[in-house]
């Protein structure tokens, strides 16, 4: 009941116990206690250095603050349900526990400034976790990648298998992306490290304040110019959730390869047991539930997203109440993209790649096709005749069950008598794509570029 304390000079009512529910955010943002606490103690003690409030007081609230902190930490204080949100609860207690020491500490101070910076403490932290997680996951990719540069595959375009590639270059692929995702996430935590504390309610305040002090102590690279814009401001919130939208599309994506990868059509990869469900009912299956979650949760990521954009779009200058909607969808962006991240890492790490059958799919797919006909032009043949050629040995392939890499020279010359032995060295997979060196290419000596630069990209974020 704390809160009808704290208004009671203006109100004559206590609070209808409905709107009291409807009105709190602690069920959901007690978890900032730790950024509420840190944000309280680098204000105090800026209040003590400045002599807004007494010294002792100042020093008083950071001890009492920290052994609150430690005793949320180690259970010996519960979160009381009925408050309204976290910073009126920390301010409760610490006031119960110092009496007017603790009610200097609002001084200079509104929950406008206080509620966006514990949000922008929260969400840089997880941030900072996330990218770390990123890095982990690329990692091991790359290690993958490593084993498998010669192991050709086919590369597709319409799902159709069109040329060869290798293993490792196919999920270098989604290294590539993911090393954009990682600095997404340094581009928006650099834009969004200016404190917003100082802006007050809206208008600052006229206690003589000293915001670098506080913006130095908490890691901030400066203060927000702006104190309307510093409570308003919830682009470092947007942008979070536009990184984490891209980064669930991605695992989306490779997650939509896994799950076609271990069916038995393709039959490329198998999941680890560990990874994958039965089902109850039909004994021979083996599913990639994993996969399809993570696949699944990409649309809830994406609807954070639209919730906060929805949120901001007609809000006026400064705080509203609308904004406290903001912590459940970032939360739950974050929550679940932090989740799939690490299941996808230990998934794919696990999983064992059938290196046989990605070769027998890049024989039977002709994806060598485009090759043969350029031997012919090599050989003197204009294209457009080696095309046509080429059309009817795969015709004349498909028919007989056979493969450009098994047709008998006798064979290939009742199509066209300038084959000549050399042809098996044309229509060799492992030739097909060694061919392909230019940078970006598929040729194992042009992705140990790709895996070069991706160990330098992690080592220099280690
Ligand atoms: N719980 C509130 C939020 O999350 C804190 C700020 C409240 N400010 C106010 N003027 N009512 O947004």
């Amino acid at each position: 009941m704390q809160n009808q304390k704290m208004w009671e000079g203006r109100f004559k009512k206590a609070l209808d116990s409905k709107v009291n529910d409807f009105n709190s955010s602690i069920s959901f943002d007690k978890r900032m206690y730790k950024e509420d606490i840190t944000g309280s103690m680098a204000h105090a003690a800026m209040l003590g250095r400045q002599g807004i409030i007494p010294k002792e007081d100042s020093d008083l609230i950071i001890k009492t603050l920290g052994e609150i902190l430690n005793d949320i930490e180690t259970g010996a204080l519960d979160f009381d349900p009925n408050a309204e949100d976290i910073h009126m609860f920390i301010e409760a207690v610490l006031t119960e526990r110092i009496g007017d020491a603790g009610k200097r500490l609002h001084t200079a101070r509104s929950r406008n400034d206080q509620v966006a910076l514990d949000t922008r403490m929260y969400v840089r932290n997880y941030y900072c976790e996330i990218k770390a997680s990123l890095l982990k996951l690329i990692a091991v990719i790359e290690k993958k990648a490593e084993m498998h540069l010669e192991s050709v595959m086919p590369g597709y375009t319409h799902l159709q298998r069109a040329q060869p590639v290798t293993f490792a270059h196919y999920i270098m692929a989604y290294a590539q992306m993911l090393m954009r995702d990682v600095t997404r996430l340094e581009d928006t935590l650099k834009r969004m490290n200016y404190l917003p504390l100082g802006s007050g309610a809206l208008a600052t305040t006229t206690y003589p304040i000293d915001r670098q002090s506080v913006a130095d102590a908490l890691g901030f690279d400066g203060v927000m110019l702006n104190s309307m814009d510093g409570v308003s401001d919830r682009d470092f919130l947007l942008e979070g959730a536009a990184d984490l939208s891209i980064t669930m599309m991605h695992l989306s994506r490779f997650s939509e390869e896994i799950i076609l990868w271990c069916s038995s059509e393709f039959g490329f990869i198998e999941l680890d047991d560990a990874f994958s469900t039965g089902s109850s009912i039909m004994p021979q299956k083996k599913n990639p539930d994993i996969a399809e979650l993570v696949r699944g949760k990409t649309g809830r990521v994406y609807g954070s997203l639209t919730t906060l954009l929805t949120m901001m779009k007609g809000l006026p200058l400064a705080y509203n109440k609308d904004m406290q909607e903001d912590k459940e969808a970032i939360f739950d962006a974050l929550d679940n993209t932090s989740l799939c991240i690490e299941l996808f890492t230990s998934m794919f790490d696990t999983m064992t790649v059938k290196t046989q059958n990605l070769r027998r799919a890049a024989a039977k797919g002709f994806i060598n096709a485009t090759d043969c006909a350029d031997y012919l032009v090599k050989k003197g043949l204009p294209f457009r005749d080696a095309y046509k050629i080429t059309g009817r040995l795969i015709a004349y392939c498909i028919d007989n069950d056979k493969t450009l890499e098994n047709l008998s020279i006798e064979e290939y010359k009742s199509f066209c008598e300038t084959f000549d032995n050399e042809v098996y060295g044309a229509v060799d997979l492992m030739n097909c794509v060694n061919g392909r060196k230019v940078i970006g290419g598929p040729a194992p000596e042009a992705v140990r570029l790709q895996l070069e630069d991706c160990k330098k990209f992690l080592s220099a974020r280690q």
